[in-house]
């Protein structure tokens, strides 16, 4: 079996059939309320309208990403938390969404104790990297939604993940706490996930008629240069207004300035993670070694 990470390009090679595998990313900051699970859903939303096959894991106890694009919980009472201790495997509390294309993991409130559950057992940051890896070829991107902390979820989290996607809230001391999600970054590549990468940074609730957020802008480009993203998500009410009506911005208002800005965004991470543009609507079949 041949594992193919960079591209979902299903053509063969010197005759061996490809089975390509989803890229895992994480959506991370461990500050609170800077965007992440708005981000999670708008991007996720935005490529399964573009013809990705995506899968969303609310890995939030507070299971907001799951509740703002309407999805239930299993109706049969399995979720992530018995997933997650191998009670089931991860495929049966998978749930459709009213996006085509787009499959949830929905959050569990459980998940609040994993930490204490799971203590120092060795391996305990690869549990979700384990469990995601039958179901990685069914998918061209999973994108997990992680918690405002820096604790057993999203370690799990970035050791599942290749690449970690950090939304950065265009504000006061915003930069300042980047250094400890960094530090992690750090921490996991150098212990237990050498392949994961910081693909970008992205501005969010930014106001162009602030001087504060230009600042921001300005400090997060000599951080970070090329690994910043263009595109800036603004402050935009119609973002706040969707979750309450269980849409993702794409659908709930695609004119608007967040949905614009979102699918910019959407734009620049598939050409840096070099997803194929050409993706037929519908998204793409399973395929087998
Ligand atoms: N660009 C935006 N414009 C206006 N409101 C926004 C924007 N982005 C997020 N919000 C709102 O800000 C609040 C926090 O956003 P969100 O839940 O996405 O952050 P979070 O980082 O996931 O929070 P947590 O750390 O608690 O998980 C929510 O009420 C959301 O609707
Ligand atoms: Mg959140």
């Amino acid at each position: 079996m041949l594992r193919l990470i960079r591209t979902r390009d299903t053509s063969t090679l010197s005759g061996l059939k490809l089975l390509i595998m989803a890229q895992i990313i994480a959506l991370a900051n461990q500050k609170g309320g800077v965007g992440k699970t708005t981000s999670a859903v708008s991007i996720s939303a935005q490529l399964a309208l573009l013809g990705f096959k995506v899968l969303l894991l609310d890995f939030d106890p507070q299971a907001s990403a799951t509740s703002g694009l309407g999805v239930e919980r299993h109706p049969e009472g399995r979720d992530l938390y018995d997933a997650f201790f191998g009670k089931v495997p991860l495929k049966d509390v998978i749930v459709p969404s009213s996006i085509r294309n787009l499959s949830v993991v929905p959050g569990s409130h459980d998940l609040v104790s994993l930490e204490l559950e799971i203590g120092r057992a060795p391996g305990r940051e690869l549990i979700l990297r384990s469990a995601l890896a039958d179901i990685q070829p069914q998918f061209d991107l999973i994108i997990i939604d992680c918690p405002p902390s820096s604790g057993l979820l999203t370690l799990n989290a970035l050791g599942a993940a290749q690449s970690v996607i950090v939304p950065l809230q265009a504000e006061y001391y915003s930069l300042e706490g980047l250094s400890g999600l960094l530090n992690t970054i750090a921490f996991v590549q150098q212990t237990f996930n050498p392949e994961l990468q910081l693909l970008g940074v992205f501005l969010t609730m930014y106001d162009a008629r602030t001087n504060l957020s230009l600042q921001v802008h300005q400090e997060a480009e000599k951080h970070f240069g090329e690994r910043l993203f263009r595109a800036r998500i603004p402050r935009n009410i119609k973002l706040s207004e969707c979750p309450s009506h269980g849409l993702p911005i794409c659908k709930y208002d695609p004119q608007s300035a967040g949905a614009k800005s979102y699918l910019a965004l959407a734009g620049e991470l598939i050409e840096r993670l070099e997803l194929n543009k050409d993706k037929p609507e519908g998204g793409s079949e399973e395929k087998a070694a």
